[in-house]
């Protein structure tokens, strides 16, 4: 939540900041604010409102100076407004703080800071840094960094912090805690940003900063330092993304941008997974086969869509590998005492790799002596680096808010460990595992034929666009589908919508059917057991209610009752929810649409929640 980004460099610092907020938007998008290092009195501009309000605001007034910190705000404390949006200053406006994160005692600190003679001009947990700051700075004889140093002794919660002052406008200062900040090298110019979209047209070599880092950047370099100054050696590494993969490309929304990128996603997830003697090949989870061979459980925890890509985990793994998975909300996790030892593997999922629910779920799993494992599509984002091994999907930087790409690789990625698992522990053939494998290898083809054949139902779509709620049936792995099909339509058309399984409808979910309340049923494969008759006679129990069904089925699969049938290719019922979930991403984002509603940056989200 909340993107952060300073420069200082040769450029008008406007140009990187605006571009790397614009990149940061899907982070939050209440208000934006810049502070711009003017010598004397910072320059400082703020709006409430998506970025385009900032730029609006802008006049011939906007100074060209070279250096400056911005920010793009996911509201958590005091509202939304200009006031509250970030930087926030110190009394005399020289020293200005953006903020992503939550300071846990700044009541405290605000108290002490006023009795002080500080004056408070928002609501925000942020502005109690900026005050505490000026008085730090002044103590430490102007030096911003040992002050951020201090201040950060002082602090409890959660942060990444930037700090600029007017008598040293060039010098940028941050750190972070539990919250994401990541330096980028330039030539002659630096930058620090939440995520390396923000600058990454002007650098690709970034540098990760460990937990309680300070960093401070000047034109010419950057010094990393620990809490009591001691200097860090930077961890550089090279941004694999390209910047065009984090542009629109000629689409109207980056969400259908990621959807028709998706073929492209599972490929390059699968490739060259399979060795010539048919083995999985999976060395990034560092497991020993004794360490496999000795598996008793298996936990999977994750948010959202994540969590969805989790249940479906179970499946497979419990399907072929033949070892219990328990799925769990990562926000729930870390409040109960699993029972867990060495013999248990957690998969943590997450795309962004800094969902905070996450990331404490972890933390809690390693305390309790579990080993985990990250599926992560972000690079030296936190979660895997707190993990013991990651297996990084290749979706590419997802910046619409709703997860689409990104959540079929992380199918992909635990149908590769379901399968390598199972392999290890001897209980498939190889050749069965490579049959499954070359299977994989034909779905991004069939993503695409769905694809080619999407404008029908954008069409249907429409005709649905005034209900008031959709319902989505599942059975077996169709269930998770139809939750991720409930759960994308809630965040992008704002319409009541749930997901059941098929079986468990008439134990109460059935008395929200009334007379027009579209239901959307995921046929099971009729292929590999009778789960399609019970789903049909489900469509009939909500059918003769008075339901519109639309049925998503198989290619040549018998469908009885169906106001609207979608078709996808066929493939084995494991790998359906890959082909299944598609059509209600397109369901999601033609009635977003029709509803007039923002695609790409849906009301109250962010697409990294950094905050529990
Ligand atoms: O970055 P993560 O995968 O950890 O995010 C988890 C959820 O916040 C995320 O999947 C969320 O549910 C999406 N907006 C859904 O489209």
């Amino acid at each position: 939540m909340c993107g952060i980004v300073g420069y200082t460099g040769p450029q008008s610092a406007v140009v990187p900041l605006i571009e790397g907020l614009r990149r940061l938007e899907y982070r939050g998008y209440d208000s934006a604010g810049i502070a711009l290092g003017t010598p004397g009195t910072l320059f400082i501009e703020k709006r409430a409102g998506k970025l385009v309000n900032l730029e609006e605001s802008f006049d011939e007034s906007l100074p060209v100076v070279h250096s400056g910190i911005g920010h793009t705000r996911w509201a958590t404390h005091g509202g939304p407004t200009d006031r509250n949006a970030h930087p926030h200053v110190d009394n005399e406006g020289k020293l200005a703080v953006i903020h992503n994160g939550i300071i846990e005692n700044y009541s405290a600190l605000k108290a002490e800071l006023q009795s002080r003679g500080h004056t408070f001009k928002s609501e925000t947990d942020t502005e109690s840094v900026a005050h505490l700051l000026s008085d730090l700075r002044k103590e430490h004889k102007g030096d911003l960094t040992a002050a951020m140093r201090a201040a950060v002794k002082l602090l409890r919660g959660s942060f990444t912090l930037l700090a600029i002052h007017a008598d040293a406008p060039d010098v940028i200062v941050g750190v972070r805690r539990n919250s994401p900040l990541v330096v980028g090298l330039g030539k002659g110019e630096n930058f620090m940003a939440s995520d390396v979209a923000a600058f990454i047209e002007y650098t690709k070599r970034a540098v990760e900063l460990g937990q309680d880092e300070v960093v401070t950047i000047t034109p010419q370099g950057i010094l990393i330092t620990d809490l009591e100054g001691k200097a860090v050696a930077p961890k550089e590494y090279e941004i694999s993304w390209s910047a065009e993969a984090a542009q629109k490309g000629g689409f109207t929304h980056f969400m259908l941008k990621e959807i028709f990128e998706q073929p492209k996603a599972v490929a390059d997830t699968l490739i060259g997974r399979l060795s010539d003697n048919n083995q999985i090949v999976l060395d990034e989870i560092r497991m020993s086969s004794a360490e496999i061979k000795d598996l008793k459980k298996i936990l999977v925890i994750a948010c959202g869509t994540a969590y969805h890509a989790g249940m479906i985990a179970k499946y497979a793994i419990e399907k072929w590998a033949k070892i219990p998975v328990e799925v769990e909300i990562a926000s729930e996790f870390r409040y109960r005492d699993p029972i867990i030892n060495k013999s248990t593997l957690v998969i943590a999922i997450s795309q962004s790799g800094e969902t905070m629910d996450t990331l404490m779920a972890i933390r809690h799993a390693k305390s309790a002596g579990a080993r985990v494992l990250a599926i992560c599509n972000t690079n030296s984002s936190t979660i895997p680096r707190e993990s013991d091994a990651v297996l990084y999907t290749h979706a590419g930087p997802e910046i619409a808010v709703a997860s689409t790409k990104a959540f079929l690789t992380q199918v992909i990625a635990v149908y590769l460990i379901g399968l390598h698992l199972a392999q290890v522990r001897g209980v498939m053939k190889d050749s069965q595992v490579a049959q499954l494998y070359y299977e994989m290898l034909e779905l991004p083809g069939k993503i695409e034929q769905i694809l080619e054949t999407v404008e029908p139902l954008r069409t249907l779509t429409r005709s649905f666009a005034q209900s008031e709620s959709v319902l989505f049936l599942g059975r077996n792995i169709g269930y998770p589908v139809a939750l991720e099909g409930a759960l994308k339509l809630k965040e992008l058309a704002y319409m009541h919508a749930e997901g059941f399984a098929g079986g468990e409808l008439k134990h109460g979910p059935i008395a929200l059917i009334d007379k027009g309340t579209p239901v959307i049923a995921i046929l099971p494969s009729s292929h590999e057991h009778a789960l399609d008759e019970k789903m049909l006679s489900n469509i009939q129990e909500v059918k003769a209610r008075g339901a519109r069904v639309i049925v998503i089925a198989q290619e040549s699969d018998e469908v009885v009752g169906a106001e609207h049938i979608i078709r996808i290719p066929r493939a084995s019922a494991i790998f359906q929810p890959i082909l299944a979930t598609v059509p209600l991403q397109v369901f999601a984002y033609e009635m977003a649409i029709c509803r007039g509603n923002d695609v790409d940056q849906p009301r109250n989200l962010a697409k990294s929640v950094t905050v529990e």
